[in-house]
């Protein structure tokens, strides 16, 4: 009994040190990113590597965000998944990445080709951070009996979902501005994008913070932040290039490059 009690606090000790481990690589990739786009898609490079089919690098890096969080409740003792608040947190990453991983990378629109450094990369952080938020939440999370009373709980929530709804809309307009074959850039409109240039980035840091909210642990905020680093930095980029007047395609073009 002491043996397993010690290898689980050593367990959540590890846990920890990841969730730790994930706000220090957010701070570094913050401080790279002022001086490099994060490169995929738009700004890919042939610096990063090989090129991968953008179908297959979404699909294949987003799987074990997935999987291994399957796996993880299905083969292994998930104590905590009876209890609702786990529950409905783990409803909320599975929702979204069965979104991400299954459905997602075949939606994909004339995608650019992803360099090979930033497939394997985007591989290592959905494998890592699936193991880090479900195996805390199906193993170690303990809520009070009220929490989905909680304020936290309920604004996190309603944030979680409506950023999730935000960002597959804003997918799907982004998606819907190429033909079949196309694969220039034009400026997206509706939803959104009326408020926003990178709406669908919006929606998801939304998405992550509404979670970190309502899941109350660093492993849920280490998230959060990595997300919000990466993604604000791709939100920038993409504004700069609107004003810049670089996207071809639209009749706001000519507005854009004369204000
Ligand atoms: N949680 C995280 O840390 C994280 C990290 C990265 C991405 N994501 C999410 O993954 C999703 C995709 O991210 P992303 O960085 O690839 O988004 P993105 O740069 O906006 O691209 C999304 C798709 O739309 C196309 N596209 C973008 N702007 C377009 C335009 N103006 N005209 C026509 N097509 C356009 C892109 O084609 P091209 O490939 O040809 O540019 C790509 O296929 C987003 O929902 C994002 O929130 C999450």
């Amino acid at each position: 009994m002491d043996a397993l009690l010690s290898s689980a606090e050593e367990e959540l000790y590890v846990l920890d040190c990841m969730a730790h481990f994930m706000v220090f690589m957010a701070a570094c990739t913050f401080v790279t990113l002022l001086f490099e786009n994060v490169p995929y898609g738009r700004y890919a490079s042939s610096k990063y590597g090989a090129p991968v089919n953008a179908r297959f690098a979404w699909f294949v890096q987003e799987l074990p965000a997935f999987l291994l969080p399957l796996c993880l409740i299905l083969w292994t003792s998930s104590s905590k998944t009876s209890l609702l608040p786990n529950r409905l947190l783990i409803a909320m990453y599975f929702c979204h990445y069965v979104q991400r991983s299954l459905i997602y990378p075949f939606l994909i629109r004339g995608g650019k080709s992803t360099p090979f450094a930033s497939f394997i990369l985007a591989f290592v952080f959905c494998t890592y951070n699936g193991y880090m938020q479900i195996r805390y939440l199906s193993h170690f999370a303990e809520y009070p009996v009220d929490w989905i009373t909680h304020p936290c709980f309920l604004a996190g929530s309603v944030l979680w979902l409506v950023g999730w709804v935000v960002n597959v809309h804003s997918d799907h307009i982004l998606r819907n501005l190429r033909k079949p074959g196309e694969t220039g850039y034009k400026i997206p409109t509706g939803g959104m994008f009326e408020y926003v240039s990178g709406a669908n980035f919006l929606g998801e840091i939304t998405e992550w913070a509404g979670f970190a909210l309502a899941g109350h642990s660093v492993h849920s905020s280490a998230f959060a932040i990595f997300t919000t680093v990466v993604l604000t930095s791709r939100a920038v980029a993409t504004t700069k290039k609107l004003l810049l007047g670089t996207i071809k395609g639209d009749i706001r073009e000519a507005f854009l490059l004369t204000t």
